[in-house]
């Protein structure tokens, strides 16, 4: 049977998100990492100072079964080859309605946000995680630099779908990362602001995030899921989201992305503990990402019969001032008024 042109497949123009389209209603979805794609799902590769940017994000030089129908192979690059695998994936002639594969791009914000999210919350509680950054304000730069770089020189595909995490050092990593990148007018950067990829729920201020007016008035083009509430429900000062929890809602955001986004290459820029949880969601191996970092899967989705939900406990006490600290410095963290100091611990971190 020829109907399958592969040719025309790594051609055709990639649809915009599609409204209304919907998969795997009243079922549940079993995510796989599929390996044998990117170095990353290798165990032998060791993420401690893994650089996206040295290896062509880790992905693999290999043959596809799929190189055989493209005209002019040879001339393709790595990622047109796999381009063409992945879409070969969804839709050719052995596709299943129940499965279908994406290629997600999990990044941790970089640098160069503080500067707004300071002013955002003041010195101070800023101070309570600022103390304790890794990397000095380049990440977002050196991603932008490599995308532009991968796109021109390596013609890799542009991504369909961009989310972001609401945490200010998401919504501002994104920008620098893609909005100058000269993009087809079919892929526009246009990121969809998603409550589940923030970052886990920490009683520190860097955990909660900007009302939803403020963001869209730093960054007039992002959109805002459905439903996204103006101002945050979900962040605590005395209580801290459960692991538990944080599991359960990473395997959630990545169902609704696969429910109701049709695209394939999508971008998703969050956090450390997120990106984590999303790693579990998706059966592939712990990666830890340091800051900026940035780790593509080809992911297999299937449809499955419905499971239960089990109840997670959503919250658990958490260590901190009773009002607001007094100041923090990089030895101490946050410091909190003698009289206000609820529990001895106070700590930072920068997630
Ligand atoms: C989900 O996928 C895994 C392989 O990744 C498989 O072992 C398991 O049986 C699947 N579960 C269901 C309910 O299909
Ligand atoms: C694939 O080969 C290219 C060119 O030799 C090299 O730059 C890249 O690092 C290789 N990729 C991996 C994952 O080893
Ligand atoms: C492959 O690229 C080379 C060099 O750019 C060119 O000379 C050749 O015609 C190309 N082959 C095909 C089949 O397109
Ligand atoms: C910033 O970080 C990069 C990468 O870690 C490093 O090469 C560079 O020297 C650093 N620059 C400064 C001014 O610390
Ligand atoms: C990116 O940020 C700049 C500076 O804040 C802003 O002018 C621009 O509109 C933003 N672009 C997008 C696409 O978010
Ligand atoms: C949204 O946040 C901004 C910045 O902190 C603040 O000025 C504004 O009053 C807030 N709006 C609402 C509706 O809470
Ligand atoms: C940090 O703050 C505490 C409390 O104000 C102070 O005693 C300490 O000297 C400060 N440390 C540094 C390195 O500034």
């Amino acid at each position: 049977m020829k109907t399958c042109n592969f040719a025309a497949a790594l051609l055709a123009v990639a649809p915009a998100a599609v409204a209304g389209w919907s998969w795997a209603q009243g079922k549940s979805i079993n995510f796989t990492s599929v390996p044998g794609y990117f170095v990353q799902d290798d165990e032998a590769t060791d993420p401690t100072g893994f650089d996206y940017a040295a290896v062509n994000f880790g992905l693999i030089n290999r043959t596809y079964p799929t190189d055989k129908r493209l005209t002019a192979a040879k001339n393709k690059t790595q990622w047109q080859r796999f381009e063409a695998f992945v879409k070969d994936l969804n839709s050719g002639c052995h596709r299943k309605a129940n499965v279908q594969y994406k290629v997600l791009f999990i990044g941790r914000h970089g640098e160069g946000w503080h500067n707004a999210a300071e002013s955002f919350y003041g010195t101070p509680a800023w101070n309570c995680y600022w103390a304790e950054l890794d990397g000095n304000g380049t990440a977002a730069y050196k991603a932008n630099a490599y995308f532009k770089d991968r796109y021109e020189t390596q013609k890799m595909p542009y991504f369909q779908s961009y989310y972001t995490s609401p945490l200010s050092r998401c919504t501002v990593t994104a920008n620098l990362t893609f909005a100058d990148i000269h993009l087809p007018a079919e892929h526009p950067f246009i990121p969809t602001v998603k409550e589940g990829f923030r970052e886990g729920i920490s009683i520190h201020t860097c955990d909660r995030r900007s009302n939803k007016t403020y963001i869209s008035h730093m960054f007039p083009t992002y959109k805002f899921e459905p439903g996204f509430s103006e101002t945050d429900q979900l962040w605590r000062a005395t209580e801290e989201e459960t692991d538990a929890a944080l599991a359960q809602r990473a395997k959630a955001v990545l169902d609704d992305v696969f429910r109701t986004d049709k695209n394939t290459w999508i971008s998703i820029t969050a956090h450390s503990g997120i990106a984590g949880a999303l790693l579990a969601a998706l059966n592939h191996r712990p990666f830890s990402l340091s800051t900026g970092q940035i780790i593509p899967v080809l992911v297999k989705a299937e449809a499955v019969d419905l499971r239960p939900t089990p109840t997670v406990q959503p919250y658990e006490p958490s260590a901190t001032c009773r009002a607001p600290p007094v100041t923090s410095n990089a030895s101490q963290g946050c410091v909190c008024a003698s009289t206000t100091a609820a529990l001895p611990r106070a700590t930072t971190g920068e997630p």
